[in-house]
């Protein structure tokens, strides 16, 4: 048990309950979900006017997160038998990311969502994790106040993009093939030593981007779940970048679509087209996939990938605002090719 929050008077007798904090069990991964699941649409309804069938379109986040990051993921329980609230939250080698926060409806403002985001925070020292980040939304001054509690503060947009495949009035658009001699080999494909090389030379790539930023986890359990795959992108002996995706199943991917999870280009080959014919071999994949639609996010502040990505044909469906604590806060250099959500 990590903390506790007295509740007094809610009960149907009156009396106070407790709200413990502690790490997620297996037993819990079905509850997490359905807490989380049920607050985003409670929040959504309240946002949009109606109320969501689903509130991430069939994407899910709690069962695979907890597999690659167990310490990070917490729940807040109602005296030891009710799941009321719960916080996700995984490494990125020394990036730490917190979100999904939830806590149900009836529960909110009584600083449950703190004693969470602090269980979180405690695991984020625990990892010497030397940049945290959070993606909100920008029109919420709850959120905007909850967050800047803990230090964070609001950097730039994150724009969730997609683009549809296949549309049924043929105006559009078919993928385009790859061209300029990139070839592209997904890491499931690879002999288990040659992976961990692969590994190694991801890591290259993204502590270029970003001091100590590492996805190897994030492409280990997409391979070891088989969620999605990861791309490598290469010319020659070169490796230009590699792309994390998901496909549609118990994966970040909503239904009927392939999501780009993080995609980067080694800050070497940071050619606006290079990035297009790794979208053009991401949409290949989608339509093997038999998918309808790539949703790709992209953080604002890397502006000529932003740039990059609207000129090729993505629409932005929505914004959100990241906000990030620690040392290396300015480390985004616009030039640089990187596609990544930290949600
Ligand atoms: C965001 C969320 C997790 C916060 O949980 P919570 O238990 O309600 O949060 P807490 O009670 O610990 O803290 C909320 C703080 O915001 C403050 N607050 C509430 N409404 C506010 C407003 N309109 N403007 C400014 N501050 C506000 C509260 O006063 C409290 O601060 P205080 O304790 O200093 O008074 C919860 O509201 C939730 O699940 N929302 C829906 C899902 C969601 O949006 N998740 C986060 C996505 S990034």
């Amino acid at each position: 048990m990590r903390a506790a929050v007295d509740r007094v008077g809610i009960d149907s007798q009156g009396r106070s309950t407790k709200v413990q904090i502690r790490r997620v069990r297996k037993g819990d991964l079905a509850k997490a979900r359905d807490v989380i699941e049920q607050t985003f649409t409670d929040f959504l309804e309240r946002q949009l006017g109606t109320r969501p069938r689903q509130p991430f379109g069939g994407a899910q986040y709690v069962h695979h997160r907890w597999l690659m990051e167990p310490w990070g993921c917490f729940v807040a329980e109602e005296d030891q038998s009710k799941i009321v609230g719960a916080a996700l939250a995984v490494t990125w080698g020394a990036v730490g990311l917190l979100g999904p926060v939830a806590v149900l409806t009836n529960y909110q403002n009584q600083k449950i969502g703190q004693q969470l985001i602090l269980a979180v925070e405690e695991f984020f020292e625990e990892n010497k994790v030397a940049l945290q980040g959070v993606v909100t939304y920008p029109t919420s001054p709850k959120h905007l106040f909850l967050y800047s509690k803990f230090g964070y503060r609001p950097k730039g947009l994150v724009a969730i993009t997609s683009r549809l495949l296949d549309r049924r009035d043929g105006r559009t658009s078919t993928p385009r093939p790859a061209k300029g001699g990139l070839t592209v080999r997904r890491f499931s494909s690879l002999e288990e030593t040659k992976k961990k090389a692969a590994l190694a030379r991801f890591h290259k790539i993204t502590s270029t981007v970003c001091r100590g930023l590492d996805l190897a986890k994030e492409v280990e359990i997409v391979d070891g779940l088989a969620l999605g795959d990861t791309l490598l992108f290469e010319r020659g002996r070169d490796l230009l970048g590699f792309a994390v995706y998901h496909t549609p199943g118990v994966s970040e991917a909503p239904a009927g679509a392939l999501y780009v999870k993080f995609l980067a280009l080694d800050p070497q080959h940071k050619r606006a087209e290079n990035l297009e014919q790794s979208l053009a071999a991401v949409e290949e994949v989608a339509a093997e996939a038999g998918v309808q639609r790539v949703i790709i996010p992209v953080y604002t502040r890397y502006w000529a990938a932003y740039s990059t990505l609207i000129k090729w044909g993505y629409q932005v469906d929505f914004t959100m605002v990241r906000m990030q604590r620690g040392k290396q806060e300015d480390y985004e250099d616009p030039t640089h090719l990187v596609l990544d959500d930290w949600r």
